[in-house]
């Protein structure tokens, strides 16, 4: 695999924690100028610090992407820090949601996730892909899930959001893959980040389910993300790649 993003700036939302915190990593170990984001800044400074003592480039952006001003403040910054079109966009930051009956799911909390979830990584792409279709190419990937592509009892909400990522990365590869911008998702299973990890009982019977019979870490879901953005992914549009233990294939 080559994946050499050298020369390559990158916006990865959510980085401050979890899978982007690990694709952050990732990213920057195969070269590229990596742009971090979230809304906690010790979390944020101490993934970039991480980067910068293995020798790799990151910067920390404050965003809060629960409104269209933060998603439009951090679309300015990142091009600032590229210094023109960005090369890489992740939309990777958002609300996990605990299973809650739909009849008990309150107005703002619908009106969060749909705002971070989906609306978030809808203005960023409109603000960052139409510059790189105009320089000629670009790599985006989505944060979609396994949630978003079975039904599940409690987790309408969550669900429906990840539903909806999958289906912009398809119109998105519509959209600008005659540019030279492809989209793609990543989809992962369960992956145990610290946050997840704490779940482990409550996740054990699907875990126990899944063909690899163990939940994803973080690491895997960001090597998915690296091919996808690198020269060996030069015509995938639209997929989704599964890091889900071989959950989508039961
Ligand atoms: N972990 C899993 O098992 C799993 C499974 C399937 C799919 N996924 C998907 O993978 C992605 C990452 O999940 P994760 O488990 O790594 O989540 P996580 O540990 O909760 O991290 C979420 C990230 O999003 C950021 N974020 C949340 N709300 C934000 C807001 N309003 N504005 C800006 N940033 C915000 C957080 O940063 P701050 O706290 O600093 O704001 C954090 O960096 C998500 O798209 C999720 O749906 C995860």
């Amino acid at each position: 695999m080559t994946s050499n993003l050298n020369g390559r700036t990158a916006l990865v939302t959510g980085s401050t924690d979890g899978i982007g915190a690990a694709v952050a990593r990732t990213l920057a170990a195969a070269g590229a100028h990596v742009v971090i984001s979230g809304r906690d800044t010790a979390r944020g400074e101490k993934v970039a610090a991480g980067i910068a003592e293995r020798g790799g480039r990151a910067d920390f952006v404050r965003a809060d992407l629960s409104t269209g001003a933060g998603v439009r403040d951090l679309a300015a910054a990142a091009h600032r820090l590229a210094g023109g079109p960005l090369d890489i966009l992740v939309n990777n930051a958002a609300m996990l949601l605990n299973p809650t009956p739909t009849a008990d799911v309150a107005e703002e909390v619908i009106d969060g996730a749909l705002a971070v979830n989906v609306k978030a990584a809808f203005l960023l792409t409109g603000l960052t892909a139409p510059a790189m279709a105009e320089r000629g190419g670009g790599a985006i990937v989505n944060l979609g899930s396994i949630s978003g592509l079975f039904g599940s009892g409690g987790s309408a909400l969550y669900s429906t959001t990840k539903a909806a990522i999958h289906s912009l990365t398809k119109s998105w590869a519509d959209e600008y893959g005659p540019s030279g911008v492809r989209v793609n998702t990543v989809a992962p299973g369960p992956t145990f980040t610290d946050k997840v990890a704490e779940m482990a009982d409550h996740l054990a019977p699907l875990i126990a389910t899944l063909p690899s019979r163990r939940p994803s870490t973080p690491e895997e879901v960001a090597k998915a993300v690296l091919f996808l953005v690198g020269d060996d992914a030069a015509n995938i549009h639209g997929a989704t790649l599964s890091v889900d233990g071989g959950r989508s294939a039961i």
